[in-house]
Formats: structure tokens, C-alpha cells, sequence
């Protein structure tokens, strides 16, 4: 472990999760309780993105995969797609100094090609400068929605099937993992979800499998870094069994 993680108060002996995957819920309701628009929740929303991004950089985290957009998403008002896409490009741009000093490369998954020309040339850019980091990936899920990345995985190896490049007894679960958006990343050790929904939705459905849970009441905004530290500390010391028993 890094002595910066057990500076942050980390548990020693025990290793930190390599992937974090976090679905953001709470921006709306947050802003709804003080009476102000949505985007508000979002704008606070993506204030929280920078802390933990950073405390997560700090804890040694190797992957941080943020649910920032999904497939359904798509169908919210006009307005607040707008609104979501330019803070997206807007976090981008002023995170950019702070992501190459701190040693962090910027990925995505998802559904790219539907986002806004802007978006996409920013979020482009910013993989390109990126690109040497070798601390913490920031993995950002936009257009991201687990079945749709399913369809295209199948599509991708019935293709290959169809060319004769693969033969359907090959097919294993490797294959599967290798065309999936996260091809080559490992699966989440832990999945965080903020204000209380005990819900997946449709968020990384083959690579939870075997990930820890961790359901806060905590609107996202809300979220600190002293509560992230916390969870991840319950999580160093959660027995993970992969369905095997107890080897003791
Ligand atoms: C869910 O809250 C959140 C989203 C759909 C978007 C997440 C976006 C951000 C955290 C900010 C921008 C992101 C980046 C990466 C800069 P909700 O609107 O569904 O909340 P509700 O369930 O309370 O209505």
C-alpha cells in the first residue's frame, strides 16, 4: 500500500480495491431540497467528481469508473442534456492541469459517437494529453448502458464467428471479457451508490459480478472524501470469497 493510503487512514495489512466503480445518484433531489433547477445538483455534482477523483488518486486506487451518463439518460429534457454535456466539457478543460500533475490518464466507455461534436473533440483531447499517465485511470461511463455494451459484444464476436476468425467452442468467458467496452481493465472490486437506491441500472452488468456493494444514503453532492475513505476502509475489511469457502 502507498503511504499516501495509509496516511489517508487506510487499513494496513489489506489491500485498497484496484477498481472503484461509483454510480453518482442524488443531483436532482439535492438541488429539489433547496429549490433550485437540477443543473444546479449537477454543477454541485461535478464538484464532488474532483475530490473524489483526487482521493482517489491519493488511496492508490488504479481505476475509477464514474457513471457520469447513461443510455437512458438520453431521454431527460433537452435542456438538461445540454446543460450536462457543456459542464462535462467545461470539468474537462479545468481538470486537465490537475490530471497530468497528478499522474491520472482520462478513458471513457460507452456509446461516444452520440455525444455532442464539442464533448467528444474535448474528451478526445484530453485521452490524448493523458495518454502516458500511469497512475489512476479515469474512466468515465458516458452513453453508457450495460445491455447496449452487451449487444455490441456479441455482435462483435458473431462477426469474428462469421469470418472464421473465431470458432463458437472457443468462446469463453476471456472472450467475452476481451470485447467488452472494459477490455483489459479489471472488474470493479467495489461498486458505490449514493441516495439510497438499491438499484444496478443497467451499470456494468457482466463486471459486478463478484464486485463488493456499497449503497449510501448520501446524496452525491453530499459525498466527501471522508465518507469515500470510510467505505473503502468497510470494504478492506470485508471477506471476499468469489463463492469458495472460507479457506481457514
Ligand atoms: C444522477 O443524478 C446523476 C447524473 C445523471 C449525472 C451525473 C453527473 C454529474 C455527477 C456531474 C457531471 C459529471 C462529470 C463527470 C463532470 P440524478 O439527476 O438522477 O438525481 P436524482 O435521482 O436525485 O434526480
Amino acid at each position: 500500500m502507498s503511504s499516501n493510503a495509509s496516511q489517508a487512514g487506510l487499513l494496513s495489512g489489506a489491500d485498497p480495491p484496484r477498481h472503484v466503480a461509483i454510480i453518482m445518484d442524488g443531483n436532482g433531489r439535492w438541488a429539489k431540497k433547496r429549490l433550485l433547477n437540477r443543473v444546479k445538483g449537477h454543477e454541485k455534482g461535478a464538484e464532488t467528481v474532483r475530490t473524489i477523483v483526487r482521493a482517489a488518486g491519493e488511496l492508490g486506487i488504479k481505476v475509477l469508473t464514474l457513471y457520469a451518463f447513461s443510455t437512458e439518460n438520453w431521454q431527460r429534457p433537452a435542456g438538461e442534456i445540454k446543460a450536462l454535456m457543456a459542464l462535462l466539457k467545461k470539468f474537462l478543460i479545468k481538470e486537465e492541469p490537475d490530471l497530468l500533475k497528478n499522474n491520472i490518464r482520462l478513458g471513457t466507455i460507452g456509446q461516444l459517437a452520440r455525444l455532442p461534436d464539442d464533448a467528444r473533440a474535448t474528451i478526445e483531447q484530453v485521452k490524448t494529453t493523458t495518454a502516458k499517465n500511469d497512475g489512476l485511470l479515469l474512466n468515465l461511463a458516458l452513453s453508457y448502458g450495460g445491455r447496449t455494451e452487451i449487444v455490441e459484444m456479441v455482435q462483435a464476436i458473431a462477426a469474428k464467428t462469421a469470418a472464421g476468425a473465431l470458432t463458437p467452442e472457443h468462446i469463453d468467458e476471456k472472450t467475452v471479457t476481451d470485447h467488452l467496452y472494459t477490455s483489459g481493465l479489471p472488474d470493479p472490486d467495489l461498486m458505490i451508490r449514493t441516495s439510497g437506491e438499491m438499484r444496478i441500472s443497467n451499470f456494468l452488468l457482466w463486471q459486478l459480478a463478484y464486485s463488493e456493494l456499497y449503497i449510501t444514503p448520501t446524496l452525491w453532492p453530499d459525498f466527501t472524501s471522508e465518507e469515500f475513505i470510510g467505505i473503502i476502509r468497510e470494504y478492506q475489511q470485508r471477506e471476499r470469497r468469489f463463492g469458495k469457502v472460507d479457506p481457514a
